[in-house]
């Protein structure tokens, strides 16, 4: 389909629950496959376009918290439209004016095969460049969490660790994470269902509500 028939509104957008679809694309770090990563966390975000002042403040405080997402076993995968060339001037500039190193792969999609599969155009865009969208991709490929920014707006990248460590807590136990949980914080108890829960709790509401100390773990 050429750009010009293409319409943003027709594409859906990649659901929770779904798993998303492999691509291969050329990136900064050479080939990659998205099924290469099975096994693994996976976070997959585009942005709008290179050489532009948001999505150069992601990528200098990406590169600088680069650990806390090695950490927790889960790669970086950056996208856009730009042409793979663009990328590698553009980490060179980001790595001259701010003396930082882009480790993660910055992908190409001059054909926006890959923006389209998972609905990262807007659907009131001009043009062809992607929202700031990200996915979290568990080790089977499924998307458990995503956001979406305008270009206007920078992502916080405290926010992806947080959400990609709340993810991979609640994935050890069946608890819940509350508002604004960080690692380390009380966590929440699934509710439960059955009217002799209910009447079991030591307090009318500790059926819905009670919280649980972290008692650490992987996260
Ligand atoms: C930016 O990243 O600064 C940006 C990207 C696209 C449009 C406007 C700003």
């Amino acid at each position: 389909m050429s750009d010009a028939t293409f319409h943003p509104a027709d594409t859906p957008a990649l659901r929770l629950g779904q798993r998303a679809p492999n691509f291969r694309a050329r990136s900064t770090r050479g080939p990659i496959e998205l099924s290469d990563f099975h096994g693994m966390w996976v976070i997959l975000f585009s942005h709008p376009a290179d050489f532009t002042p948001v999505c150069t403040s992601e990528f200098v405080a990406l590169a600088k918290a680069q650990s806390e997402f090695t950490s927790r076993g889960c790669h970086l995968l950056a996208l856009s439209v730009d042409s793979l060339y663009s990328h590698l001037a553009w980490i060179r500039m980001i790595h001259d004016r701010f003396g930082v190193r882009i480790e993660f792969p910055i992908l190409e999609d001059p054909t926006l095969e890959i923006a389209k599969a998972f609905g990262m155009i807007g659907a009131d865009s001009a043009d062809a460049a992607s929202v700031r969208a990200t996915f979290f991709l568990d080790p089977n490929g499924v998307l458990r969490a995503s956001t979406c920014y305008p270009a206007e707006v920078g992502r916080s990248i405290d926010e992806m660790v947080r959400i990609l460590a709340a993810l991979q807590k609640t994935d050890m136990a069946p608890l819940l994470t509350p508002a604004g949980w960080r690692e380390g914080d009380d966590l929440l108890r699934a509710p439960v269902h059955a009217i002799e829960d209910v009447l079991a709790a030591e307090t009318a509401s500790d059926w819905f509500y009670s919280t649980v100390p972290d008692t650490g773990g992987a996260a």
